[in-house]
């Protein structure tokens, strides 16, 4: 994904910016480029295809040096990764321009402007910003009046970062829908996409919030909210390791990482939702005209991302009206597989490197497939590299061994594909995706409710600390739910847990119920809601346990042998990334009671790179 790096100074800012870079490396990107305003007050810049070395090497050969300066790395969709597509974008070498999202409205943009006589020498909805901003300083020649003028006019996501010849002494910045960050100095200011492109130079940081614009001098700092008013935002001291590679206050990465959910979605979504659609092109450039060939998926993935194709399998038919197939990467890439014409072949992966997924990859690239989509947490995977498309989730490093912010962010670029699949093949209504959209939006906060019953699952989890046994029950897109719920509880609490679609009970499992043998389902609010209540009371009736996850409204009443915890109303589609939340909690506080090694359980590794 890209990626932003500006600064003000009174030193040469050349290399904090080209470092920044490199510290951005791990999202993934095709192209690098830095723009400086040099001694003689002119904008000088360099722009290289690949990666941040190759940029930082032909600084070398031609270097450039400026107290102030924009730096990007370029994740392409609009137009395919070249130099010229490369960021930052000028105006008549008077305003440059760097830009993460995507501008929804950036071809009648462009016809504006080509008709005030600008000549457009990329492809990218990025130099329209430049051009409108050049354009509008005529009228407002301050930076950040020409830049509040300037947003207005664009739809879609941006967060972005402006200089101009005129005016050496400001860099200018806006957000919406994707983020950015004041990185805090002394006598010189930052600014970035992430805050660890600036852990080299501060630990001093203001997180712009939404519809913010700022105005970024050696000296001070002006923010304005979306409404013009000036506003002062919050100055965050980061402390060394609080993100990664420090537990924080939680005891286990594993519960650091469930309650990172609210924030890694929030994340995941950032410069991907339009006002009422997903933006295709965050697939990539060539998203929109591939989708719209695409009649078959074909998903292949391993354990817990193999439980997110499952479940998108039940979003692809039921939104898009897509037909889909699921399969684990070590069958897969074994079996012969009759491949339906104009299929996508879909793999997801957090870490990109899983021996089984990357081989089914290389083997479907010989077999005919349409082409090829990775949805993966690490930028720099092999998965990525190899794939056509790429999809990154960004729950950022996960340390504990038991997947979980990876899959909930796994699940949200899921939905993210279906509703584009939908939308191009105007198979889901305008309206229904604007519902999904509105939906997606609000889900952090939904997932922060869900956290919120850390305590109650917690003395749940006590009937489980002397079971040897446990089964997991759901039905549709939330079976799935129930078998990564199980998967959790084995991996870490080493007790045997089994999912089953509610409606098999009565054919095999039913056998095993008896009061040693607790009974976990979710159940959201919908129809087959009175189903799964009568499969529930054939577990009452041999004795079992029954503890249920249900809607607040779904009527059920906690009794004796029933347990029932109430959960956030969500709509029905979003209802399996939410559910996964408590059976994530369970099997954490089930394991600390048993007490396993939660981060590390015996026997299994964090990235399985052999087969
Ligand atoms: C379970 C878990 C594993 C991984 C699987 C695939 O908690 O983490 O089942 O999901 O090994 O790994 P990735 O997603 O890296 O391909």
């Amino acid at each position: 994904m890209c990626g932003i790096v500006g600064a003000i100074a009174e030193r040469n800012v050349t290399a904090i910016l080209v470092e920044g870079l490199k510290r951005l490396e791990y999202r993934g990107y095709d192209s690098a480029g830095v723009t400086l305003l040099d001694n003689h007050g002119r904008l000088e810049r360099r722009r290289r295809l690949g990666k941040v070395s190759e940029l930082a090497h032909a600084l070398q050969e031609q270097p450039l040096a400026g107290k102030l300066g924009i730096a990007h790395t370029r994740w392409a969709t609009h137009g395919a990764p070249s130099e010229a597509n490369a960021h930052p974008h000028f105006s008549g070498e008077q305003v440059a321009v760097v830009h993460n999202g995507i501008i929804e409205n950036h071809e009648v943009l462009r016809e504006r402007l080509i008709g005030l006589g600008y000549v457009f020498t990329s492809q990218t909805d990025t130099e329209v910003i430049a051009h409108l901003l050049h354009h509008t300083l005529k009228e407002l020649p301050d930076i950040a009046d020409a830049l509040k003028a300037t947003v207005k006019q664009l739809h879609g996501a941006y967060g972005l970062a402006a200089i101009c010849m005129a005016q050496p002494d400001r860099l200018v910045a806006a957000r919406s829908g994707s983020p950015l960050v004041i990185g805090l100095g002394l006598g010189e200011n930052f600014l970035a996409s992430d805050q660890l492109a600036l852990r080299q130079v501060t630990d001093r940081f203001v997180y712009l919030e939404e519809g913010d614009i700022a105005e970024i001098r050696r000296e001070s700092v002006q923010i304005w909210d979306a409404s013009g008013a000036v506003v002062q935002r919050e100055n965050v001291q980061y402390h060394e390791g609080a993100e990664a590679a420090d537990k924080g206050i939680y005891r286990h990465f594993m519960l650091k990482e469930i309650h990172e959910q609210p924030k890694v979605v929030q994340r995941t979504l950032e410069g991907r939702l339009g006002q009422n659609q997903v933006l295709v092109q965050a697939f990539g450039p060539q998203a929109a005209e591939l989708f719209a060939k695409v009649r078959n998926v074909q998903i292949v993935a391993c354990g817990t991302s193999y439980h997110a194709g499952m479940v998108a399998r039940y979003w692809l038919e039921e939104l898009a009206s897509i037909p889909c197939q699921v399969e684990v990467a070590s069958e897969f890439r074994y079996r012969k597989v009759m491949v339906q014409p104009d299929t996508l072949f879909v793999s997801i992966s957090q870490s990109g490197e899983t021996a089984d997924t990357l081989a089914a990859l290389r083997n479907a690239k010989q077999m005919g497939y349409l082409g090829s989509l990775a949805i993966c947490n690490v930028g720099i995977s092999s998965l990525v590299r190899e794939s056509d498309l790429t999809l990154l989730t960004q729950a950022g490093p996960e340390i504990g061994v038991a997947s979980t912010k990876a899959f909930t962010t796994q699940l949200v670029a899921l939905m993210l594909l279906t509703l584009s699949l939908g939308q191009v093949h105007g198979t889901l209504a305008p309206a229904q995706e604007a519902l999904l959209v509105e939906e997606l939006r609000r889900l952090p906060v939904r997932l922060g409710e869900a956290l919120a019953m850390d305590t109650t699952v917690e003395h749940i989890s006590e009937l489980f600390a002397e079971k040897h046994h446990t089964l997991f029950l759901g039905r549709g897109a939330q079976f799935p739910v129930a078998m990564e719920g199980a998967l959790k509880l084995k991996e870490i609490s080493y007790i045997h847990a089994e999912a089953y679609p509610a409606g098999e009970l009565k054919h095999g499992p039913l056998a095993l119920v008896d009061s040693d043998m607790p009974v976990v389902t979710v159940a959201p609010n919908n129809e087959l809601l009175e189903k799964l209540k009568s499969n529930l009371q054939e577990v009452r009736a041999r004795g079992g346990e029954l503890i249920v996850f249900a809607d607040a409204e779904a009527n059920f009443t906690d009794e004796v042998g029933v347990h029932v915890v109430a959960m956030p109303h969500i709509i029905d589609a979003l209802a399996p990334i939410l559910y996964t939340v408590p059976l994530q909690l369970l099997s954490y506080y089930v394991a600390v009671l048993r007490g396993t090694d939660v981060d590390q359980p015996r026997n299994l590794a964090k990235s399985v790179t052999v087969e």
